[in-house]
């Protein structure tokens, strides 16, 4: 990580479809924030991205991880995914590239019910939905270990590996349990499949077993996976923090968010600790709706709220979720969660309740 110069420095890679489109609303609320509390911030945009992708065969330009590393504190990232690029390859190099090479190891997916009204759950309120998900970020099988085996014939095989490192498990585990005694939790469920996932996952059994002892404060289980998914649906009061790999991670998040009215207010981190991290909503490039000005910029914003919170800016990143909260209440929302505003009207509104409640806050 760079040594923090008086400004902080944030890379913006909007990307493609509505990416392009939340990106820039949360640089607005950001800006606004940052600007009442006279806090330097500057933002660097890079277009990477299918368009590019298509025009020069550019994904992540050489040097672009060292550059990131070495001039930004953190990434501000919209989504990427386009329908003309159907081997999805400058997603892989991009994202999955920064966070592999940026060694972001946690992906932290926080569920949080925010208003009633919006989860499908009978019955639920605010105080049933709130837990973290910890999902492993940089190995499992997302590695792009494989290959093909007399493609395009009959007899065609295709290997994917599942790759899991006794460093990589451990870490995640580790980071997982200290979040909950750093934040007075006092749950954390290890979810995998090891039950049919034989090699991979009996080494996440063992090294949970192994770390859990050094957490006796703390209430720890194991869930397999589909169980897993079937609980949170049940009784999601029951989850403080989840921790799993890389792939299960992904589909749960989704599942979550869900729950907590939608991919739209989805939020996340890709983070390791002191380095370079980069924070993004869960949703992707929604090429159904992209070029519309319908999609919902809050995932987007309480994304930045995690980025500020990383760069312990605490009361600015209070401000963005409290204009968000705000601006459910009083139903200034897209049409995913009900509303009529447009993507833009709901940045306006945002930037400028975050400002007030920042300075009202001071
Ligand atoms: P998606 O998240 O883009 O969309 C799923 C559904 O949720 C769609 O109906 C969409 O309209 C809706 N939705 C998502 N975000 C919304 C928002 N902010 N406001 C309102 N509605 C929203 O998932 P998908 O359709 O499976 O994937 C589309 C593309 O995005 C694919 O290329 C996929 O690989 C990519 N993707 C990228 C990321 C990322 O960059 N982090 C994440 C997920 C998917
Ligand atoms: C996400 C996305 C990505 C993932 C895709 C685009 C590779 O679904 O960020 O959740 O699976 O990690
Ligand atoms: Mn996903």
């Amino acid at each position: 990580m760079r040594n923090r110069g008086p400004a902080a420095r944030i890379a913006v890679i909007p990307g493609d479809g509505i990416g392009a489109e939340v990106t820039p609303q949360a640089v607005k609320v950001l800006k606004a924030v940052t600007l009442a509390a006279r806090r330097p911030i500057e933002f660097v945009e890079f277009d990477w991205g299918a368009d590019k992708y298509l025009r020069e065969g550019v994904t992540l330009p050489p040097g672009a991880v060292e550059m990131l590393s070495d001039e930004f504190d953190a990434i501000l990232f919209g989504a990427l995914g386009d329908p003309r690029v159907p081997s999805n390859q400058h997603a892989a190099d991009i994202l999955l590239g920064l966070r592999f090479k940026l060694d972001l190891y946690v992906n932290a997916r926080p569920v949080e019910l925010l208003a009633d009204r919006f989860t499908p759950l009978r019955d639920r309120t605010e105080k049933d939905i709130r837990f973290m998900v910890f999902r492993e970020n940089t190995e499992g099988l997302y590695v792009g270990v494989g290959g093909f085996f007399k493609k395009g014939t009959a007899d065609e095989i295709a290997v994917q590996e599942d790759v899991n490192s006794r460093k990589g498990v451990e870490r995640i585990i580790r980071y997982a349990f200290e979040y909950a005694r750093r934040n007075g939790l006092k749950r954390v469920c290890m979810s995998d499949k090891s039950n049919a996932m034989t090699f991979a996952h009996d080494l996440w059994q063992r090294v949970f077993k192994e770390v859990r002892t050094e957490y006796t404060d703390i209430d720890s289980r194991h869930l397999y996976i589909d169980t897993l998914a079937m609980e949170v649906v049940r009784d999601p009061s029951q989850f403080d923090v989840i921790v799993t790999c890389n792939l299960f991670g992904d589909i749960i998040s989704d599942l979550g968010a869900q729950l907590a009215g939608g991919l739209g207010l989805a939020p996340s981190g890709n983070i390791h600790p002191g380095k370079t991290s980069l924070f993004e909503p869960v949703h992707g490039s929604a090429p159904n709706i992209a070029g519309k000005g319908i999609a919902n910029p809050l995932g987007s914003v309480l994304a930045s709220a995690m980025m500020l919170d990383f760069l312990e800016w605490r009361k600015e990143a209070d401000a963005l979720r409290g204009a968000v909260r705000a601006a459910l209440r009083e139903n200034c929302v897209t049409p995913d969660l009900g509303g009529n505003k447009r993507t833009e009207e709901v940045g306006d509104w945002l930037a400028k309740k975050a400002e007030s409640l920042h300075t009202t806050r001071s």
